[in-house]
Formats: structure tokens, C-alpha cells, sequence
């Protein structure tokens, strides 16, 4: 069996509307997704049994156990050849941008590619966390129902900045906290000529999500204000259920500058740039 590496990029909600909730409590979204250059490593090696080691700057906190959702994807391919996985942890933990959920899909390909067996799908995979069949495939695309229902999207590259300020935000407190859940969809998404185009018809749609987070967490309002006040910015908002959010530029060097600048002025925040869009050729599980 060889040694496989997968990429995990972060996830961003280019815009997510509420637009229901379940009979079991779960809220019915409407979201465009794009993945970041930003994201996790994961390295798969032969093994007796399965074992995870977790380093990297964002460690902190992450469980080695079974309760790691890394462990609990690679259980749904059952019995069979075994892997001691090494998770390099960048994205930080509950912080909307999906980097758990990211981690179990990247651990779903490399399974399915070190037992050569079908990736797994269907609702065992929707159990391990609403995002991770988002997370399966990094590319554009606009999910339905609990974010289970795909539907590719094409994307110009979109210049960005993502920026957390080191606060978690527990994602059932902010939908609990969210007033109205009866909310419209998002327009029918055209046809974008470029970057510019994108940016204008995500200005007109929302983060539902984005207010009762804000409410809770008040330093979210800080980082999308100091993202809007950053030479180039187009658009700021919240990813998810937060606290990153990501501002939208007019190019990469503006984006690249802007990063740097909030480097400097608040190096407490965790901070990453790059174009949002097409992850999966980098998410591909490699051979080392
Ligand atoms: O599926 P996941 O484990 O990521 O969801 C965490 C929590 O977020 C759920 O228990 C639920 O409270 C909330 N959630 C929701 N509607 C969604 C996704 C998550 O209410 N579509």
C-alpha cells in the first residue's frame, strides 16, 4: 500500500441564506460554496491499525481520538487495510470556513484510494457533518437542502482575504440565535463575465447567519470593518456560521497587500489569502 498525501481546503460561503428547517431541527440553506488555496494536510502511511497524530499551527485543541471526524470517516469503509494518518493542522477549528468537515473528506478520498475501492456517499456521509459532501468534490457550487444537495457553479477566480479573529462560535448557538429562518433563496445565479460581475450579484445576496453571529460574537464586526477599510476591498462577509470572514478584492496583489497590512495592525488574527474558487486538482490524493 503506498503513502498518499490530500490536500483539505478551507470553505467559503460566498453567500447562505436560510430558507426553512426540518422536522428534526436542522436548517434547510440555500449557499454558493468556493474552496481557498488555504487549507489542512493529511498523510496517509501503511499501518497495523488506524491511528491519527495532529501538529501544525492550529493543533491546539484538535482530538487524536476516535471523536476526531478524520477517524470517524475512515470507519465508514469498515474493516480492511489500516493507515496511521498525520493531520497538519492550518485552518483553525470551528470557524466556518469548514475545516473539520474539510479533514473528513480528504480522509473519504484517501481511503477510497488506498483500499482502491468507490468513494463512499450517501447519508453516512452527510451524518459525519452537513459540509462534508460539499467538501468531496473542492469545486464551486450551490447547495441545497442541509447542504447535502450539489449543483456545480462556475467561477471566475475571486481574489480574497479570509481572516478569523480567534473566537469560536458554536454553529448551534448561532442558528438558535437566528430570528427569521423563513428566508428567500438566493437569485438565479448567471453566467459571470469576470471577477466584477461575481462580486456584484454576491453584494446583493446575504449571510443569514452572518447577524446572530455578530450578536454573540461582537468582535466579528471589527474584522469585517477593518476588511472594509483595506485599499481594494469589494465586498466583506462572514463564512458560515463564522467567526472568518473573507473580503473580496480587485486583484491578487490587493489581496496579498491587505493580508500583510492585517499581519501588522492585529497579528493576534489568523489570517490567509488567495483566489477562491476551484480546489479539487489540489485536493486530489497524491502518491509520495
Ligand atoms: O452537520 P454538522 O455537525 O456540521 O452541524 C452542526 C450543528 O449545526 C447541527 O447540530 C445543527 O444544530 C446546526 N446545523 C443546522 N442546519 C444545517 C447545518 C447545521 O441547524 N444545515
Amino acid at each position: 500500500m503506498p503513502e498518499i498525501e490530500v490536500f483539505a481546503p478551507a470553505k467559503v460561503n460566498l453567500a447562505l441564506h436560510v430558507t426553512g428547517q426540518r422536522a428534526d431541527g436542522y436548517h434547510l440553506l440555500d449557499s454558493l460554496v468556493a474552496f481557498a488555496p488555504a487549507g489542512d494536510r493529511l498523510r496517509f502511511a501503511p499501518a497495523e491499525a488506524m491511528v491519527l497524530k495532529v501538529s501544525g499551527p492550529e493543533a491546539r485543541g484538535v482530538p487524536e481520538g476516535p471523536e476526531n471526524l478524520v477517524l470517524k470517516a475512515a470507519a465508514l469503509y469498515g474493516p480492511g487495510p489500516a493507515a496511521a494518518i498525520h493531520l497538519d493542522k492550518c485552518l483553525p477549528a470551528a470557524s466556518g470556513i469548514g475545516g473539520g468537515s474539510s479533514d473528513a473528506a480528504a480522509a473519504l478520498r484517501a481511503m477510497a484510494r488506498l483500499r482502491a475501492v468507490p468513494l463512499a456517499t450517501g447519508p453516512a456521509v452527510v451524518n459525519l457533518g452537513a459540509d462534508v459532501p460539499m467538501c468531496l468534490d473542492p469545486r464551486p457550487a450551490r447547495t441545497r437542502g442541509i447542504g447535502e444537495e450539489l449543483t456545480p457553479v462556475r467561477l471566475p477566480p475571486l481574489p480574497a482575504v479570509l481572516v478569523n479573529p480567534r473566537v469560536e462560535v458554536a454553529t448551534p448557538a448561532v442558528f438558535k440565535a437566528l430570528v427569521c429562518k423563513d428566508n428567500a433563496p438566493m437569485d438565479e445565479i448567471p453566467a459571470f463575465a469576470d471577477a466584477a460581475a461575481c462580486i456584484a450579484w454576491l453584494a446583493r445576496q446575504r449571510n443569514d447567519l452572518q447577524a446572530p453571529a455578530v450578536a454573540l460574537a461582537p468582535v466579528i464586526a471589527e474584522v469585517l470593518a477593518a476588511l472594509e477599510a483595506l485599499p481594494g476591498c469589494l465586498l466583506a462577509r462572514m463564512s458560515g456560521s463564522g467567526a472568518t470572514c473573507f473580503g473580496l478584492f480587485e486583484s491578487d496583489a490587493a489581496a496579498a497587500a491587505a493580508q500583510e497590512r492585517l499581519a501588522t495592525t492585529t497579528p493576534a488574527w489568523w489570517s490567509a489569502h488567495g483566489p477562491l474558487g476551484d480546489q479539487a486538482e489540489a485536493a486530489a490524493p497524491r502518491f509520495i
